[in-house]
């Protein structure tokens, strides 16, 4: 072993003394070989990425063409975030809810104790001090995190604000949520070091909401290991809005321009790997319309001195899915990602650059795939891996809104659900109130995708899109929702829609759940709708629906545009896919009822009233209408 002293670099130390002893102790337990406070500088940064050359864990790309960017390759059983190993723990299972997996506290933190002795061996620990959201900013909040992960603190640089001027405003005394990560892999002496480290056998991903606690370890993979994101700036964060009376939601955030110039500002909730990227720096096809970036994953929102919902993104940069990008479908995150980045899990070409399904029409004829092997067209299996993704500064997205990094955050206008329905679920829906709306969000459905390990295409529940990331019963969240709508005046607040890109000629999904063959016919069937630049028709329908200045038809699940009032000008889609899109199928709706009493069920007396009476007069509204 090398050595058990453990050497703390004294001038990093904060001049907080709570800190100070929870990295001492942290570091008895884990027992690194050397302590590195991180100041956040651009030097730091480059020394890093070269440690991470020299182990062999990145690649550094042709220079010409990606200047200082980098790719990643990890261990396959390292892709995605781990669901079923991930706890809220919670002094009671009541309190984390049926919808989370728990465990009692003291017997967990028992068990990672165990995990976590010794298990930086070998390895240097960093500490990593961060602030979610703008440094100073009122809805701002700090976290540190300590990791034996080089590749985490890199990314941590990318995704958070993160320095020596976060100890500055922590001071002696602050708050800050406590993060503990290791990727599980102590290092004995002679061992070589492996290019992705991580545990094969144990991945724990803990959170303790009393305490302001994450424990993970195991994983060294996006949200199970860069812990400011999913773990903090969702689990955690979102116990802090309950207890705080504000919000802390699975939302992009966007700034939507008309061509007269005036701005509304929209929030959306969809699924990961449901579109929320694309959504945020979409480039309108409708002339005039333009939108701007605010944040593509997380808001954090609180209601303002006027009555208003103003929204900030606690994030410093992107994470975002890589297959399907490309100039065609997301030109602004292409050229976001043209320097300065760091890739997971794509592909590289034999001229050192990076190369990902859907980026370019025709596939490279020769490329080295995820897992390092030589691959051409006719290989079997992706050359990316599906949930392969970049991580690179919001600041270089060529629409980054100019006030996106507002203290005050941005005033929002509309909240937008979506998910991936095959059927039933119209292109938009417009809910009649706020209860509606929230309403809507806690049915959200949705079909899995590859951003979380387990199988793809399963349609479950999927409320706000944040039926991974709450950190608290779903039913006790709902309940908030509704009282988030009753702190100010209705006309002040948000007008909630629900929208889906992934409506197709045949739904088959229902089926698809049981059986293989329709599971095919599923994946082969075509979207109804272009998606993509083309859901500036939505947006604009959206926007004019804020000022009342467009029709909407009242149906039972809700006020869905006129056909005539959808502007597809210039667009080549028959009028009877834009009826398809905006149809409201009585019969599949009806029989989506007691589905949505079966998932309501398990929220037991935590359900809220008002979502009980929703359900009801939904079932009311479409036996009405038959
Ligand atoms: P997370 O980062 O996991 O939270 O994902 P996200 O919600 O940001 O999803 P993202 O925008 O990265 O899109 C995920 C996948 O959906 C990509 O492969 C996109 O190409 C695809 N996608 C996004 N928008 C649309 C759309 O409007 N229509 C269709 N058909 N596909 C879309
Ligand atoms: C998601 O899964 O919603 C993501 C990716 O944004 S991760 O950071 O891994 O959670
Ligand atoms: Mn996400």
């Amino acid at each position: 072993m090398a050595t058990t002293t453990i050497e703390v670099e004294a001038a990093g130390k904060s001049r907080h003394n709570k800190l100070d002893r929870w990295v001492e102790e942290v570091a008895q337990m884990c027992k690194p070989d050397s302590i590195h406070w991180c100041d956040g500088s651009s030097q730091e940064q480059q020394s890093i990425l070269q440690l991470l050359v020299l182990t062999g864990t990145a690649i550094p790309l042709d220079q010409a063409k990606r200047p200082n960017s980098y790719l990643v390759r990890s261990d396959p059983a390292d892709v995605a975030r781990v669901e079923d190993q991930t706890f809220i723990c919670s002094k009671t299972k009541e309190q984390a809810g049926p919808t989370n997996n728990w465990e009692d506290p003291a017997k967990m933190k028992q068990k990672l104790a165990g995990l976590f002795t010794g298990s930086m061996a070998g390895r240097t620990m960093y500490v990593v001090p961060y602030s979610m959201g703008p440094i100073g900013s009122p809805i701002s909040k700090i976290g540190v995190e300590v990791t034996d992960s080089p590749y985490v603190v890199v990314s941590m640089h990318i995704m958070s604000r993160v320095g020596s001027h976060v100890l500055d405003v922590l001071g002696a005394d602050g708050e800050f949520v406590r993060g503990l990560h290791s990727v599980g892999a102590p290092l004995v002496p002679n061992q070589p070091n492996k290019p992705w480290n991580c545990n094969a056998e144990h991945k724990y991903i803990c959170h303790f909401p009393e305490t302001r606690e994450i424990w993970s370890y195991g994983s060294g993979y996006g949200g199970n290991a860069l812990l400011g994101k999913k773990c903090h700036a969702l689990r955690i964060a979102s116990v802090q809005a309950r207890d705080e009376g504000w919000m802390a939601e699975h939302m992009l955030i966007l700034k939507l321009i008309s061509p007269s110039g005036q701005v509304k500002y929209m929030t959306g909730a969809f699924p990961s790997a449901c579109g929320k990227t694309n959504l945020s720096m979409l480039i309108p096809t409708l002339p005039g319309w333009k939108v701007e970036t605010i944040g593509d994953d997380i808001a954090w929102m609180k209601f303002g001195a006027d009555g208003r919902l103003y929204a900030i993104n606690p994030e410093f940069g992107f994470f975002g899915v890589a297959p399907g990008t490309s100039m065609k479908s997301n030109a602004n995150a292409m050229l976001t990602v043209s320097r300065n980045a760091v890739f997971t899990n794509c592909a590289m070409t034999l001229d050192g650059d990076v190369w990902w399904e859907g980026m370019t029409k025709q596939k490279p004829s020769k490329l080295i795939d995820w897992l390092r092997r030589p691959w051409t067209p006719d290989s079997e299996g992706k050359a990316a891996h599906p949930n392969s993704r970049f991580t690179v500064a919001a600041s270089q997205c060529p629409v980054i809104a100019p006030e996106w990094e507002d203290p005050k955050g941005v005033p929002i206008d509309a909240i937008l659900f979506g998910g991936r329905r095959a059927g039933i679920v119209p292109l938009v829906t417009e809910a009649f109130n706020w209860r509606h709306g929230t309403f809507l969000g806690a049915t959200v459905s949705s079909e899995t995708t590859v951003a979380a390990t387990g199988k793809v295409g399963q349609l479950r529940r999927d409320p706000m899109a944040m039926l991974p990331f709450c950190g608290y019963h779903m039913g006790d969240y709902f309940a908030h929702w509704l009282k988030m709508g009753t702190v100010t005046s209705a006309s002040k607040l948000p007008k909630i829609f629900y929208v889906n890109w992934f409506r197709k000629e045949k739904d088959t999904s229902k089926d698809s759940n049981k059986n293989k063959d329709k599971e095919k016919d599923l994946a082969q069937a075509k979207f109804l709708w272009p998606g993509y630049g083309e859901n500036s028709r939505v947006l604009k329908w959206i926007f004019e629906r804020c000022d009342g200045k467009v029709h909407a038809k009242d149906t039972p699940i809700g006020r869905i545009p006129e056909v005539a009032d959808l502007d597809t000008s210039g667009l080549d889609l028959p009028a009877a896919k834009v009826e398809a899109l905006l149809n409201v199928d009585i019969e599949g709706w009806l029989a989506e009822v007691p589905s949505i009493k079966e998932h309501f069920a398990q929220f037991g007396t935590h359900l809220p009233e008002g979502l009980n009476a929703e359900v009801k007069e939904l079932e009311q509204r479409l036996r009405a209408a038959k």
